[in-house]
C-alpha cells in the first residue's frame, strides 16, 4: 500500500494532478477540501448562522461530529468520479457553490472540527490497505492542505505542490467561472494559511514548483516519485 499525501495552496493544480495520478496507478483519491466544504454546506443546511461576529464554535462542532461520526456523511473515493454524500444525496456540485466557498475557512478554522476531520481522513486512507477496498490495498492520494504534516506524515511521499504566486493568481482567474473569484481564492489562502501551514514544505516534504511546468509534466514528475516509493518497498 502506498499513500501519496499533496499538499499546496489553490491555484497549483492540486485536484486534477491528484486525480490524474490516482487513475494512472489505480490507486484510490482523497479530496479532503470536500470533506470541509461539505462541513460548511451541512452545517448551513441545518441553519447555523456562518456569518455570526463570534460563531458558535460548540454548535458547529456538534453538527460536525453528528455529520462525521452517525454517518450522515459519505465520500467516494473513485479518482474519476468522486462524490460527496449527505443522507445519500449526491452534494459534489453544490460543495463547490459560492456561497460553499466563502463559509467554509470559517468551519475549517475550527480546530474540533479537525480533529473529527482528521481522524475521518485517517480512517478514509487505512481502509485502502484492505484488499476489498477500492485500490485494492494499492493505495491512495490524498490531497489537502495538512495531508503531509498533519494527517499523514508517514506517507511514503509526500509531495507539496506549489507555483509562483502571479502564476497562482492566474490560474485561479480560469477558476472564475466556478463562482470564485480570484479575490476569494487568494482572500481564502490567506485565512486557511492561519490554521495550517501549506506554503513551506515540512521535513521530508518533496516541493514541486509547477510554475513552469505543463499539467503532463507535472504528472510525469509525481509518477516519477510514486514508482520510486513503489520500487522502495
Ligand atoms: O481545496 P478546497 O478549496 O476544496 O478546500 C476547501 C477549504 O477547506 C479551504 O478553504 C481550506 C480547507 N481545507 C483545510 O483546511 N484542510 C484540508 N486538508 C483541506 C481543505
Amino acid at each position: 500500500m502506498i499513500r501519496v499525501a499533496i499538499d499546496g495552496p489553490a491555484g497549483v493544480g492540486k485536484s486534477s494532478t491528484s486525480k490524474a495520478l490516482a487513475q494512472h496507478f489505480g490507486f484510490a483519491y482523497l479530496d479532503t477540501g470536500a470533506m470541509y466544504r461539505a462541513c460548511a454546506w451541512w452545517c448551513l443546511h441545518q441553519g447555523i448562522d456562518l456569518d455570526a461576529d463570534e460563531l458558535d464554535e460548540r454548535l458547529i462542532t456538534e453538527a460536525v461530529g453528528e455529520f462525521f461520526t452517525e454517518g450522515h456523511a459519505d465520500v467516494t473515493v473513485d479518482p474519476e468520479d468522486p462524490k460527496v454524500l449527505a443522507d445519500g444525496q449526491d452534494i459534489s456540485e453544490e460543495i463547490r457553490s459560492a456561497q460553499v466557498s466563502s463559509h467554509v475557512s470559517k468551519v475549517s478554522g475550527i480546530i474540533p472540527v479537525r480533529h473529527i476531520l482528521i481522524a475521518a481522513q485517517r480512517a478514509y486512507i487505512a481502509r485502502e490497505a484492505s484488499a476489498d477496498s477500492f485500490s485494492q490495498g494499492r493505495g491512495i492520494v490524498a490531497e489537502g492542505r495538512d495531508i503531509t504534516t498533519v494527517v499523514e506524515p508517514d506517507a511514503e511521499v509526500r509531495v507539496l505542490l506549489t507555483a509562483r504566486e502571479e502564476v497562482r493568481q492566474s490560474r485561479r482567474s480560469g477558476q472564475a467561472g466556478q463562482g470564485v473569484g480570484a479575490d476569494d481564492v487568494a482572500k481564502r489562502d490567506r485565512a486557511d494559511s492561519k490554521v495550517t501551514s501549506f506554503l513551506t514544505a515540512a521535513d521530508g516534504v518533496v516541493t514541486l514548483d509547477n510554475s513552469d511546468l505543463t499539467f503532463e509534466q507535472t504528472l510525469e514528475q509525481l509518477i516519477k516519485l510514486v514508482d520510486d516509493a513503489i520500487e522502495e518497498q
